[in-house]
């Protein structure tokens, strides 16, 4: 090695490594995959294609492995007393530390539990469940027998519900009788029996069995040979349930989100790739933290990746937050880091904005000491509050990581791991991953030009399919841009090479970095019978990033008013749930569409924005003088 070639800086040894690593994928992935426990190894490393009408994903082939066998077994030798997980309660009044071998064995304990039941590999099984240590059992259960788990965050709605298990033909649910988040208590038993129902009566769909976990002391609806109690399944003489052998490409989890259209997609992640891809990137999230704390809900993918998977894979101890981190007080968040020596937090910008706003109250009699990285996901950070993050929260002492990723990613894609750091970017692809910036026809950008960001070959990590809808993830994905993977999202790429993520590019909105569908929302308000016509879009928001603003028209005849905007309001809280709910409804007669009749929903969020200067190209409106009389009105 010449002297330039070790005087490299880490800018330059980042490219090389990048530069390696797409151009000798095979040897990058195969160097990672062997950081697993593998049952067989694999015979052929990638054999995928983006071609429009034959996408096609598939990632060590003939491999076969076991997820909760890499989460689990594998660290006993090592690590069998140390804490896998740390809980806290909703209150803060009571913590639970599960070691590694405890938690083998309680996974054990409900594995046999499910196969009890019937549940057999490949069999898909719906978690709605609070924040509770019983929740990473079953889903690590799910995965030691090969079911396939379908985890539906417990704010949806019953319905939401519903429609995501029978899309998944779900035979099992799993519940606790009552939730506690914030102080609140939410009837989950009840929504579970509701959306049972909902199943059977209108989507003509059974699903036979519920699992209760007794997480209050509350009374709740019974049916004897359908409802079981959790505790009255974890039977201690059970016998050990080793980890069934699973296939690389064999379904790990199905995972709902919303799209710009129609119903919620059933993303599919697979056995080896996901593992591997959550494994691989881990390491730059988390460097040698080893109290790390991801404070996504378990419903998302985030809590999927790297609240559950990757530190138990690497065997970190996780720490799972029952409560909302910033209830009862602003300071919660810094008071739990306190208490368990956290030292890695990984979070959403909404969550750091709240606190900044909250200022000192945030930090309390915290000090924050044990923390030596900090990260966040889920939305654009914005420079203040990212400053914010580094030199208040994080005493100045920590990098901050941006990480740039979707649900249909698996795992991170964009992050600053060349060591340079720039407030707002989410900075570089990782290894492995070909991130690009094309126009609307496809053609590669210059610097400092916005785009859609898009990528140009798989990664291990990628979702396969959508389930029971194949054309769908075709045409979703792989069709804008032939050849590439669509991202939905809008970037540019400074001088640097540095990506600069701006937000999504379709009609999907990231409230809180909750993500919803426009499309959702408005067939939601549609359903009402007064109602004529919605647009749904998002209105900035200094807090949430984005709140729920919808524009709408009524049937003749229908008046305004505050009970019918409650009505409203309630469609939405029960067809998907109260995240959903619109902040703002407009009423309106009007509202602007193309000659074609289709609505030009730039212009809206541009009037939603309060930006009704500029409303950018209008010639290909319908009714110029509509337009008039909505903006005097306004
Ligand atoms: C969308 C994906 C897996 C992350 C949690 C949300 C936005 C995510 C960033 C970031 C700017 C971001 C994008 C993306 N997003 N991370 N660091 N900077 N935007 O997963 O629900 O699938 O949403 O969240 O718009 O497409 P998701």
């Amino acid at each position: 090695m010449t002297t330039s070639q070790v005087s490299f800086t880490r800018q330059d040894s980042y490219s090389a490594q990048y530069y390696f690593s797409i151009t000798h994928t095979d040897a990058y992935w195969k160097e990672e995959a062997s950081h697993l426990t593998w049952m067989r190894p694999f015979e052929k490393i990638k054999e995928t294609s983006f071609s429009p009408g034959e996408v096609d994903i598939r990632w060590f082939n003939g491999g076969k492995l076991n997820v909760s066998e890499n989460c689990l077994d594998r660290h006993l030798k090592t690590r069998s007393d140390q804490a896998a997980i740390i809980w806290e309660s909703d209150d803060g009044k009571e913590t639970r530390t599960l070691s590694y071998s405890e938690l083998l064995n309680q996974v054990c304990l409900f594995a046999s539990a499910l196969l009890e039941l019937g549940i057999r590999k490949g069999d898909t099984v719906t978690l709605y469940m609070p924040m509770v240590p019983e929740t990473a059992i079953a889903i690590l259960a799910c995965a030691r027998i090969g079911a396939v788990h379908n985890v539906i965050f417990a704010g949806f709605s019953s319905d939401a519900l519903a429609e995501r298990m029978a899309d998944a033909g779900s035979k099992l649910v799993i519940t606790a009788n009552e939730g506690l988040r914030g102080g609140k208590i939410i009837p989950l038993k009840t929504y579970v029996d509701r959306a049972r129902q909902y199943c059977r009566e209108t989507l003509g769909h059974e699903v036979r069995q519920t699992i209760v976990l007794k997480r209050t002391d509350s009374k709740t609806a019974w049916e004897p040979g359908i409802d079981h109690w959790w505790h009255e399944l974890m039977i201690p003489t059970a016998p050990v349930v080793e980890p069934v052998a699973m296939d690389a490409e064999d379904p790990l989890f199905i995972l709902y989100t919303s799209g710009s259209t129609g119903k919620a997609k059933g993303l599919v992640h697979t056995t080896a790739g996901y593992l591997v891809y959550a494994h691989s990137t881990f390491r730059f999230l988390a460097g040698d933290s080893r109290i790390f704390w991801c404070t996504a809900d378990v419903g998302w993918i985030t809590g999927h990746t790297y609240m559950l998977y990757a530190p138990l894979c690497a065997g970190l101890t996780t720490v799972m937050y029952e409560g909302i981190p910033g209830s009862p007080s602003a300071d919660r968040l810094a008071t739990i880091i306190d208490r368990h020596n956290v030292d890695m937090l990984y979070t959403a910008p909404t969550l750091i904005r709240s606190l900044m706003s909250a200022g000192n109250a945030a930090l309390g009699n915290s000090h924050r000491t044990s923390l030596r990285r900090l990260g966040t996901v889920g939305e654009p950070i914005n420079p203040e509050a990212w400053r914010w993050y580094r030199d208040v929260f994080g005493n100045g002492r920590c990098p901050v990581i941006d990480t740039w990723w979707q649900t249909e990613t698996g795992g991170i894609m964009i992050a600053p791991v060349s060591g340079e750091n720039k407030p707002g970017a989410a900075a570089t692809p990782l290894f492995g991953i070909r991130a690009d910036i094309v126009d609307d026809e496809g053609h590669p950008v210059p610097p400092m030009t916005r785009g859609n960001l898009v990528i140009r070959d798989s990664w291990p990590g990628q979702a396969r399919t959508i389930y029971g809808d194949h054309a769908r993830f075709e045409e979703t994905y792989f069709s804008t841009v032939p050849g590439c993977y669509f991202t939905g999202d809008g970037a540019w790429q400074d001088e640097d090479g540095h990506f600069w993520i701006s937000g999504r590019v379709d009609d999907v909105l990231n409230v809180s970095g909750h993500r919803l569908g426009t499309a959702e929302i408005e067939s939601a308000i549609t359903s009402h019978p007064a109602v004529c016509e919605v647009a749904v879009v998002g209105q900035p928001h200094p807090v949430k990033g984005e709140s729920v603003y919808a524009f709408v028209t009524l049937m003749n005849g229908q008046k305004v008013s505050d009970s019918l905007s409650t009505e409203l309001r309630v469609r939405v809280r029960e067809k998907i749930g109260a995240l959903a709910v619109p902040e703002v409804i407009h009423w309106t007669p009007y509202l602007p569409k193309t000659r074609s009749g289709k609505i030009l929903r730039r212009v809206l969020r541009k009037l939603a924005a309060g930006e009704t200067r500029d409303l950018g190209d209008l010639s290909s409106l319908a009714d110029q003088e509509g337009l008039s009389a909505f903006l005097q009105q306004k």
